[in-house]
């Protein structure tokens, strides 16, 4: 039986459904937070009865900024309990880790090949990252990182990809590698689309509206992570930044503060931002507001996260076989990839 929330959210993405097979993946670098909740991982949830869907642990993507023995792996045990907390049913989604399916690392170096240097360099993730790391060792693979995005993507037939708002320069760069390609080599792969929730596509922090919401925040103050206990939850919304001039609207542009937290309310309650702007008159009651729906919403997540955490043993059982049904799709697709490519066969 699906949850309520499920039910209630479900309708709305029936229609972007109908046939569709649906990837998206997530990176283990840290703890998952109410962004990616919000903008990816709850919409997986909702549309996976209805859509041929995969959903992959990115632990290969996580290298580029990683330089400890182990801390991946850790992350990617975690984020997979996440994954099923959350609601991802085995039964019906293919729920992987990348470096287990090995098609996507060749499949990378192929769209490597038929991507350019300057679309690589225009990419805002790269020059975003790289300044963060100023002085530090940047790897070759934060530069070319789009391209194993592309292979994962492209891997799978993909026609949707459901992603929060920062991940559309990436489906773009995908859509234009794979274009490039069929149009150098033949009809070769699905040309996949963004698709993003009508609230929450964008979660930003609570101390810093004006920037996303991330787990590689400076500081945790602005950041709900899905496992913060309802205290710290509440008492992050009640400091979170508004501005002055008391008055309860949805305006991203000159509000950003007060928006956020209605974006947050209507994506917990399943509300429109205005309708919610509309029951409040004081930025305190919607801070508060906003906190305990999150809190309720997250309750029974971690739960069951709880719960499952302590299994390592059915959670890599669960991870075989997601793995097995990945392989089955990515080699076809990698043999058709080779064949167009006019390769010797071995
Ligand atoms: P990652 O791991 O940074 O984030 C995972 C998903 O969470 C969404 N997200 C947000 N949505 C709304 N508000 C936020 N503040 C917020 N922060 C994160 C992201 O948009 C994303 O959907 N490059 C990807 C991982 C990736 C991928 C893929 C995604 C690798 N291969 C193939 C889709 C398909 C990334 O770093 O996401």
């Amino acid at each position: 039986m699906r949850p309520n929330w499920q039910r209630a959210f479900g309708s709305r993405f029936v229609s972007l459904c109908q046939v569709t097979r649906v990837l998206s993946c997530i990176q283990p670098t840290g703890e998952m937070q109410l962004g990616n909740y919000f903008g990816a991982l709850r919409n997986w949830v909702i549309g996976q009865y209805e859509c041929d869907g995969f959903y992959g642990i990115v632990d290969l993507h996580a290298l580029t900024v990683t330089d400890q023995p182990g801390v991946v792996g850790q992350a990617t045990l975690e984020l997979a309990a996440m994954f099923f907390a959350v609601g991802l049913d085995p039964e019906v989604a293919t729920v992987f880790v990348q470096s287990h399916v090995p098609e996507h690392t060749q499949l990378s170096w192929i769209a490597e090949c038929n991507v350019s240097y300057g679309e690589l360099s225009r990419m805002t993730q790269f020059k975003d990252k790289s300044a963060k790391r100023e002085g530090e060792f940047i790897s070759a693979g934060l530069f070319s990182y789009p391209a194993l995005m592309a292979a994962d993507i492209l891997l799978y037939d993909a026609d949707e990809v459901p992603v929060g708002d920062d991940q559309r320069q990436h489906i773009e760069i995908t859509r234009d590698i794979a274009i490039r390609f069929n149009s150098r080599f033949g009809d070769t792969f699905v040309v996949p689309r963004a698709v993003m929730p009508r609230a929450g596509a964008r979660v930003m922090d609570l101390q810093d509206p004006t920037s996303k919401m991330s787990k590689s925040a400076a500081t945790d103050a602005g950041l709900i992570n899905m496992l913060d206990d309802p205290a710290s939850i509440l008492k992050k919304f009640k400091r979170a930044v508004t501005d002055s001039d008391n008055e309860v609207r949805y305006d991203r542009e000159h509000k950003p503060g007060v928006s956020n937290l209605l974006d947050i309310h209507a994506a917990a309650t399943g509300r429109t931002q205005q309708e919610v702007a509309g029951d409040y008159t004081q930025y305190g009651a919607l801070k508060v507001a906003t906190g305990e729906a999150v809190i309720e919403l997250l309750r029974p997540v971690q739960a069951r996260y709880a719960e499952l955490i302590d299994d390592r043993a059915q959670l890599a059982a669960l991870l075989r076989t997601g793995a097995e049904k990945a392989r089955g799709v990515a080699s076809a697709t990698l043999a058709r990839v080779y064949t167009n490519l006019g390769l010797l066969p071995a």
